[in-house]
């Protein structure tokens, strides 16, 4: 089976002096395209640090980043744009929705820079709301929605594109049991049937159990 993500002798080093941190040291990982992966570790660990690199978002300090053969943090901006756009889908922990765009068209935005028309957009970014069962908040702002919701219109916008390569941050954090349970549910299913790799970061360990493989992430090694 082919290696769909590779991290090779990855470091990562923040800050200077006395501020320097280095979440990540000499990390090696690879990520095969059916595979389920779910990341826990303490806080503060390297989680968000780790799955960042893996999805072209932050520049290792030194190492290399192989996505589908291409060299990530080697590419020029506009073909790392193309990747990342095309092939990853990302929810971040602070979900990061535009406060200005609903829930549907926050969802569709992913879609805009394919040339998709306008009601085709629309039309499936309702649908991607309506499997997280938040189609009555559709024409919501992210203001206008707890933080279960906006969590949930976070995934949705990340899954538009039907990516080969899911990251998602914390995607269960804000969530009840029953509603946690309906999202891993969901990834599951796109696991088995689109054959999309998922890199999960999560801090509970029921979630934890869901995936393929698990890797935690102390003193900057994977273990
Ligand atoms: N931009 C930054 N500059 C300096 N230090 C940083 C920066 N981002 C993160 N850190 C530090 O690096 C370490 C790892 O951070 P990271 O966000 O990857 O942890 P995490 O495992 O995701 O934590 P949590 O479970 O709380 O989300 C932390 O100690 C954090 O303080
Ligand atoms: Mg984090």
């Amino acid at each position: 089976m082919s290696d769909m993500t590779q991290l090779l002798d990855v470091t990562v080093v923040y800050g200077k002096k006395k501020n320097r941190v280095v979440p990540l040291k000499n990390v090696d990982f690879s990520l095969e395209k059916s595979e389920f992966v779910t990341v826990t570790g303490r806080s503060g660990s390297g989680k968000t640090t780790f799955v960042q690199v893996c999805g072209g978002l932050l520049t290792p300090t030194t190492g290399q980043v192989l996505f589908e053969k291409a060299d990530l943090y080697k590419v020029n901006d506009t073909r790392l744009s193309e990747i990342r756009n095309r092939a990853i889908g990302f929810v971040f922990q602070s979900f990061n929705l535009i406060e200005y765009l609903t829930a549907s068209e926050n969802v569709a935005l992913p879609l805009l820079f394919r040339k998709i028309p306008a009601d085709e957009r629309m039309e499936k970014a309702y649908e991607m709301l309506k499997s997280m069962n938040l189609d009555h908040r559709a024409s919501h702002y992210p203001s206008e929605l707890s933080g279960g919701e906006c969590q949930r219109v976070a995934i949705a916008r990340a899954l538009i594109t039907d990516p080969t390569l899911i990251i998602a941050d914390e995607p269960t954090g804000n969530l009840d049991y029953e509603t946690g349970k309906t999202v891993m549910d969901i990834f599951s299913k796109i696991s088995a049937e689109k054959k999309a790799a998922i890199l999960l970061v999560t801090h509970n360990p029921w979630v934890a159990k869901v995936g393929t493989r698990s890797i935690r992430i102390e003193k900057g090694r994977l273990v």
